[in-house]
């Protein structure tokens, strides 16, 4: 049976109960983060604990967490479920109030709700068994503060969904501008030429860890090229490859935009390289 952790205990799933008054319940009024972990070894829990970190202060929770705490709920939540192939995910609402009011209450503690759920093994980079990816397109029609990982993610949701119903396992987003931003639930890469590419960061996109640790590992250890800059939709048609990234997928390849392959339907050297490299450094950064 499932564990979770609620408030300063940890108890079965079913037990862990919360108001209907709850804020992150009324208005969507908080942050989460999920922490990935295999067989007990995290990726990237410093950089997302200091994105969850940041989430708060831009939303204005009040709090006394810190990243020991969160690191030792992280790790007994994963020994009390078994230390597998873990997502954590770490839900942090503004709290209970007593009524359904819009300005943020005075004298409410947050609620601090934690979970783990089975994600799939860590991909290695062989091209023959590695999972692919179609995606369509939409234009990005959600907030303009996508950089905060808020729990108020319908946004999201209709996006996935448009591209779950049309049998795509992602949507791309593209801005007013035709610009490339993100995917519903991971960001975005383009190969050309042999140069790696992601959009740059600003308020349309959320600071992906794994684009972060993705990042730093290709400057580090490899000789490709990698350029954060605006991704236009022509580039995109045009790409070599197509690359998502997310704390459960690592690099996924794309072989299929919009019901066009992508370097022929097949997944391409540069990922190869990529996940390979992604794949040795990736618990470097805890
Ligand atoms: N999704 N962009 C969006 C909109 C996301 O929701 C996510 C993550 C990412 C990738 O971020 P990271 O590399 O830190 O996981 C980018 C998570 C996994 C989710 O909502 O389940």
């Amino acid at each position: 049976m499932s564990i979770v952790y609620l408030n300063g205990e940890y108890m079965p799933a079913h037990e862990a109960k919360i108001s209907p008054m709850d804020r992150g319940f009324l208005f969507g009024d908080g942050i989460y983060e999920v922490v990935p972990s295999y067989g007990g070894q995290f990726v990237g829990f410093e950089p997302h604990m200091t994105r969850m970190f940041d989430g708060l202060a831009a939303i204005e929770i009040q709090h006394e967490f810190s990243l020991e705490y969160f690191r030792d709920v992280c790790q007994t939540l994963c020994e009390k479920n078994g230390n597998g192939n873990l997502g954590i995910y770490i839900h942090i609402s503004r709290g209970t109030d007593v009524k359904r009011h819009h300005a943020y209450p005075k004298d409410v503690r947050p609620t601090l709700f934690a979970y783990t759920f089975d994600i799939p093994a860590a991909p290695s980079a062989d091209i023959e068994k590695a999972k692919t990816y179609k995606v369509n397109t939409h234009q990005d029609l959600r907030w303009q503060r996508c950089n905060i990982k808020s729990t108020a993610l319908l946004g999201n949701v209709m996006h996935y969904q448009h591209g779950h119903a049309a049998g795509c396992d992602e949507t791309l987003l593209f801005n007013a501008d035709n610009q490339l931003t993100e995917a519903s639930s991971c960001n975005a890469f383009i190969v050309k030429d042999g140069v790696v590419l992601t959009p740059n960061l600003d308020s349309q996109k959320l600071p992906g860890i794994t684009r972060l640790i993705l990042l730093d590992i290709l400057k580090k250890y490899s000789d490709i090229k990698v350029e954060e800059r605006i991704i236009t939709r022509a580039e995109v048609d045009n790409a070599d490859e197509i690359w998502i990234t997310s704390s459960t997928k690592q690099v996924g390849a794309v072989v299929e935009l919009d019901g066009k392959p992508v370097n022929g339907g097949k997944i391409g050297p540069v990922w190869q390289q990529a996940q390979s490299l992604f794949s040795t450094h990736q618990f470097d950064y805890n």
